[in-house]
């Protein structure tokens, strides 16, 4: 008892020794940690990225969007996407170049050159606040990422979501441009009609052209048939399959949808010998889709369109 209430004291002040030291080390290790060392700041990054990231990323756990893949905890996940590239690595290429590298489960059409909105500093901030998201960042290699003079080198283009949605809604709706085309770049979905995301439809002019007056130029890949059957009718439409004895052709249906026809080649005309097959003159792609959208909508889908190419 007496040895005891002797030593007491001593312990009692080596303990709390070590408790200051151990705070002080907390301290100045969670310090170094936080952006603000490095000059790099999340908020700063989150709000760029609500204006000019958020119209097709969603970050909230659990709803898919419909443009770009939902970046909910990115931060877990970004530095096992491509072999060689940490987390901030990869998310700067992906703003840089988004083509550098497609995730297999993702579609193309990030725009090519939304890094020409910001200033260093901006890029850093972003992939601070994508690379934050459900992990912790390493604020000290964001800061010295090698990030070339973006800022001007091409034409800013910022997409809104009141857009995005509006031109959503044509594409699908009013203008029921999705029975034909693809949004985006793959193989199965372009038998019929050119993709219109991702694709290098960038020129202003040749777009508006080509809804407005799509007869004028009629991309020579999807130009479509003319079949005269014995019967005296005529079927249009892109041949997709041939064999011996039949032909498949896909057509216009009455609501624009498409509808696949088969033709036994016996029933076709024949000219010295020849099935009588003809080139159309005519674009598959029907006229006066212009007259059905406002003036508004029609801007803001070639605008849609010239962005995501
Ligand atoms: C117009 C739509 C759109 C905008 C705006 C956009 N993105 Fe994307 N983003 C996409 C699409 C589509 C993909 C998938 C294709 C690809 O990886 O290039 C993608 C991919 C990504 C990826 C890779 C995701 C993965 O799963 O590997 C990151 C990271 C990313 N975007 C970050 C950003 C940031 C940061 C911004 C803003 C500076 C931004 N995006 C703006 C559409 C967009
Ligand atoms: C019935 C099918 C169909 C519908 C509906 C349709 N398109 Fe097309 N579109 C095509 C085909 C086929 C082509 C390629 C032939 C051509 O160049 O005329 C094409 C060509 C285009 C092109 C030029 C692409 C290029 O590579 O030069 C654009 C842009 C386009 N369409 C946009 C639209 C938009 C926007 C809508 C809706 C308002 C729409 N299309 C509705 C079938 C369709």
């Amino acid at each position: 008892m007496n040895t005891q209430s002797q030593t007491m004291p001593g312990r009692w002040f080596v303990g709390a020794i070590l408790l200051v030291f151990v705070i002080w080390l907390a301290t100045v290790l969670a310090v170094s940690r936080e952006p603000a060392a490095y000059g790099v700041s999340v908020a700063a990054g989150e709000s760029k990225f609500r204006d000019h990231c958020g119209a097709c990323h969603i970050v909230e756990k659990g709803i898919t969007t419909h443009h770009g893949p939902n970046l909910y905890d990115f931060g877990k996940i970004a530095g096992t996407r491509k072999p060689g590239l940490t987390a901030a690595q990869y998310v700067l290429e992906s703003v840089l170049d988004p083509e550098a590298f497609v995730a297999a489960q993702n579609r193309h059409g990030m725009p090519r050159n939304l890094a020409s909105n910001f200033t260093e500093a901006d890029l850093r901030n972003i992939v601070a606040y994508v690379v934050s998201r459900g992990a912790n960042a390493n604020f000290e290699e964001i800061s010295k990422l090698p990030i070339p003079d973006t800022v001007g080198v091409s034409e800013s283009r910022v997409v809104r979501r009141e857009d995005m949605e509006l031109a959503e809604r044509v594409l699908r709706e009013r203008g029921g441009c999705l029975q034909c085309h693809a949004l985006y770049r793959n193989a199965e979905y372009t038998i019929f009609a050119p993709a219109l995301f991702g694709v290098g439809l960038s020129d202003e002019a040749l777009l508006r052209e080509s809804i407005v007056d799509p007869n004028k130029v009629i991309s020579p890949a999807h130009r479509w048939v003319n079949v005269m059957l014995t019967s005296g009718k005529v079927e249009s439409g892109k041949i997709v399959g041939q064999s011996p004895e039949r032909i498949l052709l896909v057509k216009r249906g009455d609501a624009n949808d498409l509808v696949q026809v088969v033709i036994a080649r016996d029933e076709i005309d024949e000219v010295d010998g020849q099935l009588e097959i003809t080139t159309a003159v005519q674009s598959p792609m029907p006229t006066g889709l212009d007259k059905l959208l406002s003036e508004h909508e029609l801007d803001v889908l070639i605008r849609m369109i010239r962005q995501l190419n």
